[in-house]
């Protein structure tokens, strides 16, 4: 049996699963991070869920125009330069926007764990019974930026054509066709159920402050996530 890589890009990177022999922090292409996968097992209940990341790719967001509004928004910085207030004369050219996109221009924060072979089959349990409700699991490239560990299984991280190490590593994602998915949500109503919400797990807000400050924690704090930073404003002041 062969070691594992976990990707984190949610509670794992501040809450590592048991068993890492260490962790390196870089980024996946193609993707965006939301607030959108429900949670009412962690940080919210039944009755009134919370909020937890998943991942969007970017063939999804290309397929549906539902999605185009909050990518418009951050990742293509409407934002920022202050066209927040979508026209809809604008939808046109935010569709074709989106559809230029290629993997390169979204990235998504976050970190590997590397588990020992022997160690496997225990934290795949931990994390199929931590990680449940909607989120499947997938494989998928993880671009190494930085370790803190010289551990000799990273001679062994294959690179890209850029030069880029890269390992292939499981990830859990909630899918857009899961039970859970409720995006796409506007981050005023994603900010109002999180700083509500409570779950088994603590205070949804707490999920959020923790995430977004180990992520400005990463690449020597100079990594960022825009959408992440403007959920915490509204959240925290709600
Ligand atoms: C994480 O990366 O922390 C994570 C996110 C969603 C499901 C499982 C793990």
């Amino acid at each position: 049996m062969s070691g594992l890589w976990v990707i984190g890009y949610g509670s794992l990177i501040y809450k590592p699963p048991p068993y890492t022999s260490f962790r390196v922090s870089g980024y996946l292409k193609g993707f965006i991070r939301r607030f959108w996968q429900s949670s009412s097992d962690h940080r919210g209940t039944p009755e009134s869920p919370g909020r937890v990341v998943t991942l969007i790719p970017l063939q999804d967001l290309k397929d549906n125009d539902k999605f185009h509004n909050s990518l418009h928004l951050y990742e293509l910085g409407g934002r920022e330069s202050g066209l927040g207030d979508v026209t809809p004369r604008d939808i046109q050219d935010i569709a074709h926007k989106v559809n230029e996109l290629d993997e390169d221009d979204l990235r998504v924060w976050g970190v590997a764990y590397y588990i020992e072979p022997e160690n496997v089959p225990k934290v795949k349990e931990y994390l199929d019974v931590r990680e449940q409700d909607g989120y499947s699991t997938h494989r998928v490239p993880f671009h190494i930026v930085e370790f803190e560990d010289d551990h000799e299984i990273l001679q062994l991280v294959p690179k890209n054509e850029a030069g880029d190490s890269y390992i292939e590593s499981m990830i859990y994602i909630g899918t857009i066709d899961n039970e859970s998915f409720i995006g796409p949500e506007s981050i005023d109503e994603t900010a109002g159920v999180i700083s509500k919400s409570r779950g088994p797990s603590g205070p949804n807000i707490e999920y959020l402050v923790n995430l977004n400050n180990a992520i400005r924690q990463l690449d020597n704090n100079r990594a960022r996530d825009y959408y992440l930073e403007d959920l915490v404003g509204l959240a925290t002041a709600s």
